[in-house]
């Protein structure tokens, strides 16, 4: 293992997460080179449907997923190019990114953190960001989907490869009250939004997606993707409301006004899209048979 593995986060200086993330085993190949094709705009469905072929493991799980009750979509999909055209290149990444990313951190224990409510806060905040999307007229909704998914990401590398720092966090954050984020300020030079936009940025994911994670945060910072950031943020935050906010931790104190009002968006609004978003999120809730 290397030099930067072996610190403790208190340590690491921001400036040293590039080479840290150089030795996190990256994705397995196809999913790599699956991201990279489907960001070609002009990319033919034979080629991505053969590309996918090639992993038997993938293709079942995609499959499975695009026939759950999550797409809703009535017909069987049989095969990879049909769920393609029907649901969409970015439909299809969308399960993809979701798949991989679970395949690699689904078998984390639950030391510190209870698992199965870090996957049930990353899919609530992935589907407030869904139903945001939708209602407010944003034309992002896998991309919303897909940054909520992935968001808390980073710490999941914390847990893996700084397990006792990951502990102290739990500890000092239960202690005082205070959130993970605003623990990790506290304790740490470094922290899980920027160790998530590390990882997939060195796993060639969407810049969109990078720039929304790293921000999630600190909204008003991104300058790529200012509005997906907005949402994600927001999201985050309702997701404690409806009691699945991020395990291991207190929630966040406040919502950035500024990421409301760049959604034109404030909480009683929200608020008011509750049904909706439980709705949407019990078909999401589909996604943990993934972790199966
Ligand atoms: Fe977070
Ligand atoms: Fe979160």
């Amino acid at each position: 293992m290397s030099a930067v593995l072996n610190k403790s986060l208190m340590d690491i200086h921001p400036r040293e997460i590039k080479g840290m993330v150089k030795d996190v085993p990256t994705l397995p190949v196809i999913y790599q080179e699956l991201f990279q094709k489907m960001q070609d705009p002009n990319i033919a469905v034979p080629e991505i449907a053969e590309l996918i072929a090639q992993d038997q493991s993938l293709s079942t799980k995609i499959l499975h997923l695009v026939n759950s009750a999550f797409y809703g979509y009535s017909k069987q999909i049989k095969t990879i190019s049909r769920a393609v055209v029907i649901l969409g290149f970015r439909a299809v990444r969308s399960a993809a990114l979701a798949i991989s990313v679970f395949d690699y951190f689904g078998d984390e224990d639950s030391e510190g953190v209870n698992m199965l409510d870090f996957w049930k806060h990353s899919i609530a905040v992935a589907s407030i960001c869904k139903v945001l999307a939708r209602e407010l007229n944003i034309n992002q909704q896998e991309e919303a989907f897909i940054v909520g998914l992935l968001h808390d990401v980073g710490k999941l590398v914390e847990k893996r490869y700084f397990a006792e720092d990951f502990l102290e966090v739990c500890t000092v954050a239960q202690e005082q009250h205070l959130s993970w984020y605003e623990c990790e300020k506290a304790l740490f030079q470094v922290h899980h939004a920027t160790i998530g936009k590390a990882i997939f940025r060195a796993w060639n994911f969407p810049p969109s997606v990078v720039d929304a994670v790293q921000f999630h945060h600190n909204p008003t910072a991104s300058t790529k993707v200012p509005q997906l950031t907005a949402l994600v943020h927001v999201a985050d935050v309702l997701s404690y409301s409806l009691d699945l906010g991020a395990p291991g931790a207190w929630p966040p104190k406040e919502c950035d006004a500024d990421a409301l009002k760049l959604l034109g968006l404030d909480m009683e609004r929200a608020a008011g899209f509750q049904e909706k978003i439980e709705e949407e999120l019990e078909h999401a809730m589909e996604i943990l048979k993934l972790l199966d």
